[in-house]
């Protein structure tokens, strides 16, 4: 693979032969009629031996000629052209800043807001919330690519008869399953809806970053997919065909379909509070509990040394996805804090009831996905653990918990949520991306 130096190296190459390129013709031109060509070397090293002669009599030219907005190519300017020029010059600057999001002036920290913000989308600094600024390049710094993972051992257990039980292949199906489909919701949400209504550029910046970080996400099941040999049509097709996989995307959809309306619009009671829930349903439902079991089930699977480098993808993305959980309460929180008339008994009532449909939900899919016990968990183990991210969400939001005394029965799970790329439990052997430069393999 190319490097940078490399790269430049090239580049400078390319350059001088069009230089050198250029010095012919023009040589050509210069010596005109020029029939032999064996002549051409001499004529181009007199070219170049004359250059800095030639230089400065060019300079000298243009010095002594008048002002000329004209191209220098005397061909005739096409009406194309002329279209081109005659609308750049009406262009009035005034009027299209005026045409941009918020004021026209510069922008103070203190203009500036989660939602409904007036003041300049487009000015990144002065930066307000620096947390959101700090998990984009956080999030920088955790690049990954699913291609580096080796699925090599998985596509060989997979396709042994003997490599894995039913509940073990049906662990797999399922969360493939969800997750295919459940990424693409979340992106969709979030350049659909969440962008646009969230009116401050270094949460936009993260929010960027984590749609690419979505797009991975999706990459990573579709080359899992690809990996093992599945039928495509079926495992992407489990979010509308599977009930259990259909009812949590249904839960999801359901948030989402009002403020992807394009002509949806924050800055009322009721909008500023369908964007809460939308928030709410995307960051702490759908990203920060319907990911819990099935990563829970394929993390085990990897601890015990089976498709480990879906496991693998599965770590990468679940470290992902406990920052955009942190990045969406801290939204949610801001906005609580601005918009306290918000924040009401009846929305602090929706959004427990909203936690608590998830937990629902994924209560059920566990036990759907674990009939019996599998992996060294149960679904009533599952359950357990599914009330204490509950507990934990609603602690986020400040809530009061709803599932007393539960503990966590995996609490492996929040070790791998913390691990440096580089460092995970299967000593993977990428190392961390640097700038430019092609991937290192220790
Ligand atoms: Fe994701
Ligand atoms: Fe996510």
């Amino acid at each position: 693979m190319l490097n940078w130096d490399e790269f430049h190296a090239e580049e400078n190459a390319v350059i001088g032969n069009q230089s050198a390129a250029a010095a012919a013709a023009q040589s050509a031109t210069n010596n005109q009629p020029q029939e032999n060509p064996a002549a051409e070397p001499a004529a181009r090293a007199e070219s170049v031996s004359s250059e800095p002669a030639n230089e400065q009599r060019a300079e000298r030219a243009l010095e002594d000629a008048p002002e000329d907005h004209t191209s220098k190519n005397s061909a005739p300017v096409s009406d194309a052209l002329q279209r081109a020029r005659e609308t750049l010059a009406k262009m009035d600057i005034q009027e299209g800043i005026a045409d941009l999001e918020g004021t026209v002036g510069r922008v103070r920290v203190d203009e500036k807001r989660m939602i409904n913000c007036r003041a300049d989308l487009n000015q990144l600094v002065p930066f307000k919330y620096d947390w959101a600024w700090q998990k984009y390049l956080d999030g920088c710094s955790n690049h990954w690519m699913p291609q580096e993972v080796n699925m090599s051992a998985d596509v060989q257990l997979w396709k042994n008869p003997q490599g894995l039980t039913d509940d073990e292949r049906r662990i797999v199906k399922r969360s493939l399953g969800f997750f295919s489909t459940a990424d693409s919701l979340v992106a969709n949400n979030l350049v659909l809806a969440t962008y646009r209504l969230i009116t401050n550029p270094e949460c936009r910046q993260y929010i960027l970053r984590q749609s690419f970080e979505e797009a991975i996400h999706t990459h990573a099941y579709q080359y899992c997919i690809e990996s093992l040999g599945m039928d495509e049509g079926e495992i992407f097709n489990m979010y509308r065909e599977v009930p259990v996989v259909a009812k949590k995307a249904q839960w999801g959809i359901e948030y989402t379909r009002e403020l992807s309306d394009p002509s949806f619009t924050t800055g009322t009671v009721e909008t500023d509070k369908a964007l809460l829930q939308n928030l709410i349903a995307f960051y702490c439902v759908l990203e920060g509990i319907f990911f819990y079991c099935g990563f829970t089930q394929i993390l085990s699977m990897g601890r015990r040394n089976k498709m480990t480098g879906v496991a693998e993808q599965f770590q990468y993305i679940l470290r992902d996805e406990s920052m955009h959980v942190n990045f969406g309460v801290d939204v949610i929180n801001q906005i609580k804090i601005e918009n306290p008339h918000l924040w009401d008994q009846g929305m602090r009532d929706k959004a427990t009831q909203m936690i608590l449909e998830g937990t629902e939900l994924e209560i059920a899919y566990a036990r759907d996905t674990m009939p019996r016990g599998v992996l060294g968990m149960n679904a009533s183990m599952m359950e357990e653990y599914l009330q204490f991210i509950a507990n934990r969400r609603l602690a986020q939001l400040g809530l009061p918990e709803q599932f007393k005394g539960v503990t966590n029965p995996f609490p492996w799970m929040s070790e791998i949520m913390d691990l440096r790329k580089e460092k995970n439990f299967f000593e993977t052997r990428v190392t961390e991306y640097q700038v430019g430069g092609a991937l290192s393999w220790e």
